[in-house]
């Protein structure tokens, strides 16, 4: 009973911040976002009458910190399955983790998908996508591909993930770029916990509903003008409420604010339309059309202290595959 699945980090263009359910991971708001194709999880599960403990090793190293989280996340599918063999789980990335990449979103999607299929599971891609959410919210929207939504429901059964649009259906990029390799201090475990002590949480929820239309219209409308400026306003109110919790959480580094007054600068000077957004966490990630990348991108050269930069476009969801990690 082995499987393996390689899933997609996913940024979300209406964010996930706060949550009605924590048991359950119930988002206070409908969210949106794109999964990117070169953020990537393969994580292999094997369930095995032969193993005596249950084992997590997580880019080469057994994993301390994940192994509660990854461990109750297994017993729901065993749970599920209606079986008590003990689990061996193996998963690498190809980005830092935790340092705001949302390497969670890829992490469970990917456990998720490999997870059930090991354990005997015949999930509907519905189903996974609920699954996911049980190990953390974001990992919902990297189940089906290419644009998704999470619409929030108000139970287990109906908060759950659909593709809004194909891959293909739009030539927008992801520019990635990565300045610290740093593990952020506050997760977003915590995050969304903070987030209601914010002063400004409750017109945030006022108007989210407002600003979740206005993105699907301009989707729709491949009008990327309203698309750009809707993404920014997004991501500076999730750390606006972040730095106005209580405690405050600071995810911005003086670098963070950098790239997105470059980013804004060169959108302004050189009239290339490119906009930021960002995770709970000081990566900005930028998003252009693909004719622009790489005027953009000879640009961004100029900018000091970047320690990688990744171009990424929107990818299908998780999926299985025989290569597996042992
Ligand atoms: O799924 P979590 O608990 O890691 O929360 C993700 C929260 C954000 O990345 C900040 C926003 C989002 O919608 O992905």
């Amino acid at each position: 009973m082995k499987a393996t699945a390689i899933s997609h980090a996913n940024i979300a263009f209406i964010k996930y911040w706060g949550k009605k359910n924590t048991k359950l991971n119930l988002p206070q708001n409908t969210t949106l976002s794109v999964n990117l194709d070169n953020l990537t999880t393969t994580t292999t599960v094997e369930f095995s009458d032969e193993f005596k403990e249950d084992s997590v090793i997580i880019d080469n190293e057994k994993s301390t910190d994940e192994f509660n989280r990854t461990i109750k996340f297994i017993d729901i599918i065993r749970n599920e399955a209606k079986i008590q063999l003990k689990a061996k789980i193996t998963s690498v990335n190809n980005f830092p983790k935790k340092s705001g990449l949302a390497s969670s979103s890829s992490g469970f999607s990917a456990l998720a998908l490999a997870g059930s299929s090991a354990a005997g599971l015949k999930l509907s891609e519905k189903e996974l996508t609920i699954l996911a959410r049980r190990g953390s919210g974001s990992a919902s929207r990297s189940i089906p591909d290419g644009i998704v939504e999470w619409k929030e429901g108000d139970g287990n059964k109906n908060s759950f993930a659909y593709k809004i649009h194909d891959k293909d259906y739009w030539d927008i990029q992801a520019i990635v770029l990565i300045h610290t390799t740093k593990e952020k201090k506050v997760g977003s475990t915590e995050g969304h916990e903070f987030a209601r002590t914010s002063p400004f949480y409750d017109q945030r929820l006022k108007i989210i509903n407002s600003r979740i239309s206005k993105m699907k219209k301009a989707i729709k409308e491949k009008d990327f003008e309203t698309f750009g400026l809707l993404l920014e306003e997004e991501a500076i109110e999730l750390h606006v409420i972040a730095m106005t919790s209580k405690p405050p959480i600071l995810y911005w580094e003086p670098k963070t604010i950098e790239i997105m007054k470059f980013c804004q600068q060169i959108r302004n000077d050189k009239n290339l339309p490119v906009y930021f957004t960002m995770d709970a966490g000081p990566q900005p990630v930028l998003f252009c059309k693909k004719k622009d990348t790489k005027k953009i991108l000879s640009h961004l050269k100029t900018l000091k202290g970047i320690e990688k930069i990744i171009v990424c476009k929107p990818s299908d969801g998780a999926k299985l595959t025989s290569r597996h990690l042992f």
